[in-house]
């Protein structure tokens, strides 16, 4: 190693993520100082194939990643010298996808001579909301929604979560996504959904709210199901209507198990992360509910909502602070949970 590694307000950390379809590098200190943050898009190279296809994303990773990287320097008015360590998301994702990265990260920190850091991307959205406001006050609820992914944690202090809710089918993004397609919408869904909803009205159909009373978990898969078997009974309806009332029965199923789960477990602070959390409405209701009900939000901006490196390098720093760097031989993780355990 390069020096013997204090952690604290000054330590710089370069994180790089490339899970999925974007390929992000940034620069952190102390943990959540964004000093630079460059998140390069393949939206427009998978929106033609209406997802996002593994082999073409991880080419695009190969070529985009050392630009991505210089930029992220560039932008920071840092030099490789200042650089503590080097965080890279590990798990999960695609694996071609996040080799890229992991590779990347291992280079670079043996090159520096300074640790790598291993990175949950589940954990790193759950920082993601520290990065915009890092004094909150635990035990924090998390709403995390995201294209994979949709979950209620409890985060006790850094690095202490249990998961209390999360879908039995369908993430959150993914039923935006599917109803998007069926609709012709195009991809991603969420920003499409979100976007064309404002034009209609979320009354017109009743869709069904699962399991909205019943304990902390969600299910979207029969709401999919129930707008296309509305869609191809109602041939005339308008798609606004549809969406609208689409998103309505999400956010309200994703609102009341957020609000029930922080009171349950005597939370002092919501927050939500993921790509659904930038979703308007969504950040409407749960501000309205939060203000209602005394809770403190964090609600991260719409930049941290999506997938983006300053969360990794932000969970890499407290990562390092609870248990230093990882080992040279930790690989990529597809299926990665979200667990505290990494060598
Ligand atoms: O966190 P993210 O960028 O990537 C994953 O880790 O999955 O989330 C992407 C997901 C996609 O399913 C996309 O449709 C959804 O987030 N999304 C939205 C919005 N913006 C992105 N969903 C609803 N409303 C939005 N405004
Ligand atoms: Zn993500």
């Amino acid at each position: 190693m390069k020096r013997d590694l204090q952690i604290d307000s000054a330590t710089v950390v370069l994180g790089i993520e490339t899970s999925c379809d974007e390929t992000a590098a940034a620069l952190v200190m102390g943990g959540n100082d964004v000093l630079s943050s460059v998140v390069a898009s393949q939206l427009d190279i998978h929106a033609r194939f209406g997802g996002v296809v593994p082999e073409i994303a991880s080419r695009a990773h190969l070529e985009s990643i050392t630009p991505v990287i210089d930029e992220a320097l560039t932008k920071s008015g840092l030099g490789f010298d200042r650089v503590d360590a080097v965080a890279a998301t590990v798990g999960p994702g695609l694996i071609g996808a996040l080799l890229v990265g992991v590779s990347a990260a291992k280079a670079l920190a043996l090159t520096l001579g300074v640790p790598f850091v291993g990175v949950n991307h589940l954990e790193a959205h759950l920082y993601a909301a520290l990065l915009d406001d890092p004094n909150v006050e635990f035990p924090m609820l998390v709403l995390l929604v995201s294209g994979g992914h949709t979950m209620l944690v409890e985060v006790r202090r850094p690095g202490d979560y249990k998961i209390v809710g999360q879908t039995r089918d369908d993430a959150a993004g993914e039923a935006f996504d599917k109803v998007a397609r069926f609709l012709n919408l195009g991809y991603p869904g969420g920003p499409v959904i979100d976007k064309l909803a404002k034009t209609g009205d979320a009354q017109a159909v009743d869709f069904p709210r699962a399991m909205l009373n019943d304990g902390l978990d969600v299910s979207f898969s029969g709401l999919k199901t129930a707008v296309i078997n509305y869609v191809r009974k109602n041939k005339t309806a308008k798609t606004s209507d549809i969406v609208a009332s689409f998103q309505s029965a999400v956010v309200d199923v994703l609102v009341a198990k957020t609000m029930r789960a922080a009171i349950d477990l005597g939370a002092r602070t919501i927050a939500i992360g993921g790509g659904v959390a930038a979703n308007s409405l969504l950040r409407a209701e749960i501000s309205r509910s939060c203000e209602s009900q005394d809770f403190r939000l964090v609600l991260p901006s719409m930049a941290m909502c999506t997938d983006n490196a300053a969360m990794i390098a932000s969970a890499g720093w407290h990562r390092l602070n609870l248990s230093g760097g990882s080992r040279m031989d930790v690989g990529a993780y597809p299926n990665m949970g979200l667990s505290v355990e990494m060598a």
